[in-house]
Formats: structure tokens, C-alpha cells, sequence
């Protein structure tokens, strides 16, 4: 399931978030990848030690956890640390899997989920899409600034090299409570109806009825 998640970020954070970004020392992106990403890789990073990091994921992280989609979509159990990836003119990230388990040694996560927020306006660079191999060919990905998509990080993908201007985005992945991908697309399309009802017809029986189902089903597939 792939997921677009509208206006993450409004116009003013942008433009907080490009600041920060074009003051701050980006290092390149292999020494971040997976032995078998790294030989494709061709990016660069925003330092791990940068001095304005805190800063940036409050405010890219603060507005994606609160996100009403994303929870929706993710029921996100443990989100990572964001990376924020800068490409310019002949930069790509050729096909790869993202690694199955990430983060310091006492703060491991699975990732079921990757999520990339764009930071750049689609028309201020040419080439740097994200294409995602699916069960339904290829999808090709260049969302507005400030747009973010999800999508299941068990897929192959690859960011197309950029052929004019930047691309600047921030990718994080997460761990869901629900791990298999088929099940958390039934709780999405389920809880949609469920809050349809719960809006139009809060006292119905059918209302009352697609909400317990719901419920229990996130119990019923919940890992902790
Ligand atoms: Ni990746």
C-alpha cells in the first residue's frame, strides 16, 4: 500500500526546514548505507552530528507523528530518527531494499514502513523520482514540498538521478504495531468507514459494530 500523506508541512515550517538545511554540513550518504545499498548510493546527507538536527526533526518529525494519515496508515509502534538527503545535478539511489533492521544497538527497530517527506517543489529539479516496484508494476513518486508518501519498506526501490536543480527530502521508517502490510491495509480501508460512521451516524448499530470490529482487530494483530 502506498500512501500519500498531504501537507505534512505548511509553507513557513518549509522554509524553516530549507534554512536550516542550506547552513548545515552534509556528508556523503554511503557511510549511512547497507553493504549491499552502499555499492549504488550516490547522495549526500545531512551530518549526524549537525548542531541543528534537533531543531529540524521537531519540526518535520513533530508534524508527521501528529499526522492524522500517518497514524491511520502507519499505527506506527517506533518511529526512526529521520535522515535528510540532499541530491543534486547526476546524484541517484539506484535500486535497493532498505535493511530489515536499523537503529544503535539498544534501540533496534523493524522496519515495516519508509516514509520520504519532500522538501523540494517538484519543479525546482528535474529526474529524482522515487520509483517503487509493486505488486502493480512501478510507481513513480515527486510529490509537492511538504507532501510525504509511505510505503512498504520491503519494496525495491530507487531515487532516478537528478538531471537539474536539488532535491532535498527526509526519509524515516517505522516500525508498526501491525506487521504485516495486507492487515494494516484492511485497518486503513476498515477505519475510514469506521470514521465516516463514527461522523455521520455516531448512534447506529452498524456504526457500533464496524467500530468494535475495528478495534479488535488492531488487538488481534497488534505485536509489542
Ligand atoms: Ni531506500
Amino acid at each position: 500500500m502506498l500512501i500519500q500523506i498531504p501537507h505534512v508541512l505548511g509553507q513557513q515550517q518549509l522554509a524553516s526546514v530549507r534554512q536550516l538545511l542550506a547552513d548545515a554540513q552534509f556528508v556523503d550518504g554511503k557511510l549511512s548505507a547497507g553493504q549491499s545499498a552502499q555499492r549504488v548510493k550516490n547522495n549526500l546527507e545531512l551530518a549526524a552530528q549537525s548542531q541543528h538536527i534537533e531543531q529540524l526533526n521537531n519540526i518535520v518529525m513533530g508534524n508527521l507523528v501528529r499526522h492524522p494519515v500517518y497514524q491511520n496508515a502507519a499505527l506506527p509502534h517506533r518511529v526512526a530518527v529521520p535522515f535528510y538527503a540532499r541530491y543534486t545535478e547526476g546524484m541517484a539511489y539506484g535500486p535497493h531494499i532498505d535493511d530489515p533492521v536499523m537503529g544503535p544497538a539498544e534501540h533496534r527497530y523493524r522496519s515495516d514502513i519508509a516514509i520520504t517527506v519532500f522538501l523540494s517543489e517538484p519543479g525546482d529539479y528535474d529526474g529524482g523520482e522515487l520509483a517503487i516496484q509493486t505488486s502493480f508494476g512501478e510507481q513513480r513518486i515527486k510529490l509537492a514540498a511538504g507532501d510525504a508518501v509511505l510505503y512498504p519498506a520491503s519494496s525495491r526501490h530507487e531515487v532516478t538521478e537528478v538531471t537539474r536543480g536539488e532535491r532535498l527530502v527526509a526519509v524515516t521508517w517505522v516500525q508498526s504495531l501491525v506487521r504485516d502490510p495486507a492487515h494494516r491495509e484492511l485497518l486503513y480501508q476498515l477505519n475510514q468507514a469506521r470514521e465516516k460512521l463514527l461522523k455521520n451516524a455516531p448512534q447506529a448499530a452498524e456504526t457500533k459494530n464496524v467500530d468494535t470490529a475495528y478495534v479488535n482487530l488492531v488487538r488481534m494483530w497488534s505485536e509489542l
